[in-house]
């Protein structure tokens, strides 16, 4: 039976060092404030940047809310990112996704000066994350490394496959991991022999989007599986990618849903938003 890795309480260590970081920070004059943006009313939206305040109150940095009406323009928009890439009170930046129709989600990102890109979208920290440079990572595939790391799972010269190929996800996991000294492959919907290419890794990371995809047969036996994604079945119970019944008597390790890398992904936002205040 696999060994739980326990986002919950990794996040929370995470989340408490860097609450003794902004203390010390604060001692030396420096404060720290994100500025969160929601266009429309969106409940997921609105729960998932609620939580990211919150986070900020916890470890004792500000939090500045712009919550714009559905029908906001996309200069009206750009005018406020705009002002707040120029505010030097703020250090980090934050436009929650998705956006409405209307507005162009590209330009939005581009708009945000990089280094107050605490999201790391910003095609320059995705550069930076291709060549090795310093910049913001996206939190979600940090926040997976610190769970590998945090689990003593060894990486370098492991197989991992990745499963899914999304800009916020897919895309810098396999970096991540490549940075890692892993040895890389990535998967998506139009692969061939996925489940034999799935069979190959020591470390499984699915981020599909499909809900219980992966099912036992994909999953090498002692493999580290990590499970991204988040679905609701029909009786309202969260459910990942991975079918986690048939997975956990195959994986050596393995993240829950919930409280697997969902609790991660803020954790390593604070974690960039303590960045950007000692940059
Ligand atoms: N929507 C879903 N996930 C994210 C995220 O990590 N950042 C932002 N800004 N929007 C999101």
């Amino acid at each position: 039976m696999a060994q739980i890795i326990d986002g919950k309480k990794i996040s929370a260590e995470i989340k408490e060092e860097l609450k003794a970081k902004v203390a010390q920070l604060k001692e030396q004059g420096i404060e720290g404030t994100l500025a969160v943006i929601q266009v429309g009313n969106d409940p997921a939206s609105s729960v998932y940047v609620n939580n990211k305040k919150r986070a900020c109150e916890f470890i004792g940095i500000h939090s500045k809310s712009f919550e714009l009406p559905e029908e906001t323009t996309q200069e009206e928009l750009l005018k406020l990112i705009d002002e707040l890439n120029n505010d030097k009170s703020v250090n980090g930046i934050l436009v929650q996704l998705p956006v409405p129709a209307h507005i162009d989600e590209k330009t939005i990102i581009n708009a945000i000066s990089p280094k107050k890109d605490v999201d790391g979208f910003h095609p320059e920290n995705v550069g930076s994350l291709t060549i090795g440079q310093e910049g913001f990572v996206s939190c979600t595939p940090a926040g997976i490394i610190e769970l590998l790391k945090r689990s003593d799972v060894e990486i370098a010269g492991k197989n991992c496959v990745v499963v899914g190929r999304s800009n916020i996800v897919g895309k810098p996991m396999a970096l991540l991991m490549l940075r890692e000294n892993a040895t890389v492959t990535i998967t998506h919907s139009r692969t061939a022999n996925l489940k034999e290419v799935c069979c190959n890794a020591d470390i499984l990371i699915v981020a599909i989007g499909k809900k219980e995809f992966i099912t036992g047969d994909y999953i090498k036996e002692g493999a580290v599986v990590i499970d991204v994604g988040i679905h609701r079945d029909e009786n309202n119970k969260l459910a990942g990618d991975v079918k986690y019944d048939e997975a956990e008597v195959k994986a050596s390790k393995i993240t829950p849903v919930p409280g697997g890398v969902g609790p991660m992904t803020i954790a390593m936002l604070m974690n960039n938003c303590v960045e950007a205040m000692t940059r």
